[in-house]
């Protein structure tokens, strides 16, 4: 199995980069971001390959793609940092991962929205249309999976709170994001994302504009207008339009009643307290 073998095989690099998420939680754009500030050297960004290539055929995933492909896959090659993603919770990451001192950076998301992203991704794109699971369950039966935490990669307060201890415990290591806080202020998160993974801008670049540069390539708007991410399917059945439906703050409002947001209220307060995690719903 590809999760498996992913724990076994993997050797991490002290140079990797880790892009962790739960699915639909901001990956896509991160993935944009993370490539393009680790490369802007290399490319100039009216040059940048993320005009012409989707984000995930950028950094790959390493138990879909990488380990889904092969059990114990030749990473040798792949470009130093190497940048990698996975939905893998912390708990389950490889011990050769949790070992090494590559950098994490984990995104999440208001988990109504990543709760309403999900149903539509699903929506659209028949993953296994030849499985019993294939089947898109109704909106209630989904929430209700939701709210009992029967989820791809575990209940998401456990996902969240993985990442989070461990971004306490090791701020150096783990940088806790919330796709919130980026919408708001790209500009901020992109200088402190290139600080932490050792790739500051200088102030040359900052004052060239670069920052704000890299930011809108890498904006929602900008990559879901591209032809590249209009057209077309990955991974086999995952329609490019898919990964940008629309992006915004508080979409779950279109979807959910307000009971339904209240119970995933206090399912969230009872399961995050004791941590120092507030999620703004
Ligand atoms: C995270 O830390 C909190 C507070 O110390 C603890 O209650 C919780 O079990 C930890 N959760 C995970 C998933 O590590
Ligand atoms: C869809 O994305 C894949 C992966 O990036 C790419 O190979 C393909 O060309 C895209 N489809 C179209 C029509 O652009």
């Amino acid at each position: 199995h590809p999760l498996l073998c992913f724990q076994r095989n993997f050797k991490a690099l002290d140079t990797d980069v880790l892009l962790a998420s739960v699915p639909k939680s901001g990956t896509t754009w991160l993935k944009a971001l993370l490539f393009s500030i680790v490369n802007r050297v290399r490319f100039s960004v009216d040059q940048s390959p993320l005009l012409a290539t989707n984000p995930h055929r950028l950094v790959f995933s390493l138990e879909c793609f990488y380990y889904a492909k092969h059990d114990n896959p030749d990473l040798g090659n792949v470009a130093q940092p190497r940048l990698f993603s996975t939905h893998l919770p912390h708990q389950a990451l490889p011990s050769s991962l949790i070992e090494s001192n590559c950098k994490i950076l984990y995104v999440c998301r208001n988990p109504l929205d990543q709760f309403v992203s999900e149903r539509q991704f699903l929506l659209k794109n028949r993953l296994w249309p030849d499985k019993p699971y294939g089947e898109v369950l109704s909106f209630d039966e989904a929430f209700d999976m939701f709210c009992d935490g029967v989820q791809a990669f575990g209940p998401f307060w456990d996902h969240l709170l993985g990442y989070w201890n461990a971004s306490l415990e090791n701020p150096d290591r783990v940088l806790f994001l919330k796709y919130e806080d980026m919408k708001r202020d790209p500009l901020l998160k992109v200088k402190k994302i290139a600080e932490f993974i050792g790739l500051p801008f200088t102030e040359e670049e900052e004052k060239a504009g670069l920052v704000g540069d890299i930011s809108r390539l890498c904006s929602f708007k900008k990559l879901k207008d591209l032809e590249i991410n209009k057209n077309g399917v990955h991974y086999g059945s995952v329609k490019n339009n898919s990964l940008f439906r629309k992006g915004d703050i508080g979409d779950w409002q279109n979807y959910l009643t307000p009971a339904m947001a209240e119970q995933m209220k206090t399912i969230l307060e009872a399961k995050l307290s004791g941590s120092s995690l507030i999620l703004d719903i």
